[in-house]
């Protein structure tokens, strides 16, 4: 166990800008390096936090003596950034989705696995209190269907509204309700998948569609839909994972956005979305203690959510129900 640990950045967007204030207000936690491929984005961040810019990941691993790194990038970027940290025995907090590919599913489970390093997948709904409330709510019941919505507008990062390079909505964005999904209801085991492109044709390289919507199956048993769009740029949408789950006598409304379980009958479970321990503190924690057991994804089951998305995206391709 070490009190003090060292942490480095591989990309220095939006995302991983949150992340690297949350870190910061960690004890013991030190951002030592900042890797960006744009240069004048590392070197502002890592000015920010007193730490040494790169512009070369493979730089950043040969040079800097770290504990742990995360790793915020594209969807298409993930593979040889997990293999090489892996392989330098530093401890993995890797942003959703943590691939839009099998060929990197196949590739990089076995370097963790070797390493036996602890990983984290940016999954943070799963510690807000709601889900942890209502995964407890649910543990033992049936369910019997699901209908978990992602809609709203579209991001402004040139690379989401690509295919090759994000993945589409499913992948990349809604990934989140299909990790809830699992998480509150087990996992899925076929899906069936139809997308269009209805309405954001005319915005500038956008190769990606803008509705999807999915038929899927659970291992239990369950069945459910989830659908997903980014046309709902001026407002109307469900502000992230909007999730109903339907038992015998009973509706579990979970919705990030008003953050409530209202059972009905039996009242409100919990209101309060947003806890005070993050899952930034969570990994920081973990690493120190060299114990990851209070982290709620790791890149395993990380795996099976990005799974989901890719075989929607297969499944929409072909026109045949796919099973994972
Ligand atoms: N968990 C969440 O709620 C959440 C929210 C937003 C974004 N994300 C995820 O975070 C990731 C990044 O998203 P973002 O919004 O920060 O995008 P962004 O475009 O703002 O930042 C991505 C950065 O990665 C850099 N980059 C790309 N390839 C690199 C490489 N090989 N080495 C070093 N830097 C590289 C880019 O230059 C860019 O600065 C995505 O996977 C996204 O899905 C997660």
């Amino acid at each position: 166990m070490s009190d003090n640990i060292k942490i480095g950045f591989i990309g220095a967007g939006g995302n991983a800008r949150g992340h690297m204030q949350r870190v910061n207000a960690v004890d013991g936690a030190n951002i030592a390096a900042i890797c960006d491929l744009d240069a004048a984005r590392a070197e502002e961040t890592a000015k920010e936090y007193g730490a040494t810019p790169y512009t070369d990941f493979r730089d950043l691993l040969d040079h800097e003596p770290l504990d742990a790194v995360y790793i915020s990038i594209p969807p298409n970027a993930h593979g040889e950034v997990e293999v090489l940290s892996a392989r330098k025995g530093l401890h993995l907090f890797i942003e959703k989705p943590v691939a839009l590919d099998r060929q990197t599913i196949d590739r990089v489970p076995p370097e963790i696995e070797k390493a036996g390093i602890i990983t984290c997948v940016g999954y943070q709904l799963r510690y807000w209190p709601t889900a942890l409330a209502a995964r407890d709510f649910l543990s033992g019941k049936t369910v019997g269907m699901v209908q978990a919505r992602y809609w709203g507008g579209t991001p402004m990062n040139p690379w989401w509204r690509v295919m090759g390079v994000s993945g589409g909505q499913i992948v990349e964005q809604a990934t989140h309700g299909v990790d809830m999904v699992r998480f509150l209801v087990g996992d899925i085991n076929t899906v069936y998948a139809r997308y269009a492109r209805r309405g954001m044709g005319d915005l500038e390289n956008l190769d990606i569609p803008d509705v999807y919507s999915l038929a899927v199956e659970f291992a239990n048993g369950a069945v459910g839909t989830i659908s997903s769009t980014c046309l709902l740029n001026t407002g109307g949408g469900s502000g992230g994972s909007d999730i109903d789950i339907i038992l015998r006598d009973c509706l579990l409304h979970w919705n990030a956005a008003g953050a409530q379980i209202v059972p009905e009958g039996t009242g409100t479970l919990n209101t309060c979305p947003y806890g005070e321990t993050t899952i930034d503190a969570v990994f920081v924690d973990a690493v120190k203690a060299g114990n990851g057991s209070a982290i709620l994804s790791d890149y395993f089951d990380g795996v099976k959510s990005a799974l989901v998305g890719i075989a929607a995206n297969e499944s929409a391709r072909s026109g045949a129900p796919v099973r994972l």
